[in-house]
């Protein structure tokens, strides 16, 4: 309990999978919540549910891609809760799952929009109001496949590898104002994006899918959504305070 509590935490694709899990679980340890996303029942639903439980929380419609869109919602988060001192960069897609030599440049463009671009315009803006608090800390999503190759989704792979290293520089850019920024690498866990990669690379049985991509990792299955949201929770409180520019696997051993 309370591992954040006094901090405003913005989370963004807060309404499904890990960012939801990462929503809940800041809520529960005293951090005031601030949810970006574009499904606005699941959002403005667990934003009540996280009130009812006596946390400070609330759901803004916000497509990361959108500048302007960004740092209006990001300047009222602020202003209705006081500051900002955690931006939880977890908004993302997979994206088309075509090759190199097939893909056109709206579809690569398609994802490096939400990806990349979402992660730069909301650091962009959290920025100032961290300043402002004396620090923060920022938390970008990447990916395994931010660390390592993989034979598809090449899109997904470049976003993902970027934001590895806009993690890093900004980490160094930034120390000196107090504001520590990591990146998070999960492996395969079980959410709505990876339901949905599957069923598009072409598995009849999801079941067994499922199953077979677990097995890719030593410890031999798939992660939860909250074996993510506790690495986050971490790098979001204190404890992590003398960690910036690091990269936090939490991946069943699949990079080792
Ligand atoms: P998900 O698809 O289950 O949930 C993503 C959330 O982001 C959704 O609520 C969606 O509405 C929201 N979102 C999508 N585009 C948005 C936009 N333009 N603006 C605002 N919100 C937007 O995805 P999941 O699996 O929870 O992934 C979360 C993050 O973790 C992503 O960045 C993903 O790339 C990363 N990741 C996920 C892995 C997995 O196995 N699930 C593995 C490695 C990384």
């Amino acid at each position: 309990m309370n591992r954040v509590k006094g901090k405003t935490c913005i989370v963004t694709g807060a309404a499904l999978g890990i960012g939801r899990a990462c929503a809940e679980r800041l809520a529960e340890e005293g951090g005031a919540v601030a949810l970006f996303d574009l499904h606005d029942a699941e959002g403005e639903a667990l934003a009540a549910a996280l009130r009812a439980k006596g946390a400070r929380a609330r759901y803004w419609h916000v497509d990361v891609s959108n500048e302007a869109r960004v740092k209006a919602a990001i300047d009222e988060a602020a202003a209705e809760f006081g500051g900002v001192h955690v931006l939880v960069n977890n908004a993302g897609i997979s994206g088309s799952t075509k090759l190199t030599h097939e893909i056109t440049e709206q579809e690569w463009d398609q994802v490096q929009a939400v990806n990349v671009k979402g992660v730069l315009f909301c650091a962009k803006h959290a920025i100032p109001h961290m300043k402002a608090a004396g620090g923060g800390s920022i938390i970008n999503l990447s990916s395994i496949y931010g660390l390592v190759g993989a034979p598809d989704v090449p899109a997904y792979h470049a976003s993902k590898g970027a934001v590895r290293l806009m993690s890093k520089t900004d980490a160094l850019c930034y120390a000196a104002d107090r504001i520590r920024v990591n990146s998070v690498h999960p492996g395969y866990i079980w959410t709505p994006m990876v339901e949905h990669h599957l069923q598009a690379s072409g598995a009849t049985d999801i079941a067994a899918a499922r199953k077979a991509v677990g097995e890719l990792h030593p410890l031999g299955h798939m992660g939860e959504v909250d074996d993510i949201a506790w690495g986050v929770v971490y790098l979001a409180s204190d404890e992590s305070k003398f960690v910036t520019g690091a990269e936090l696997a939490i991946d069943g051993g699949y990079t080792a």
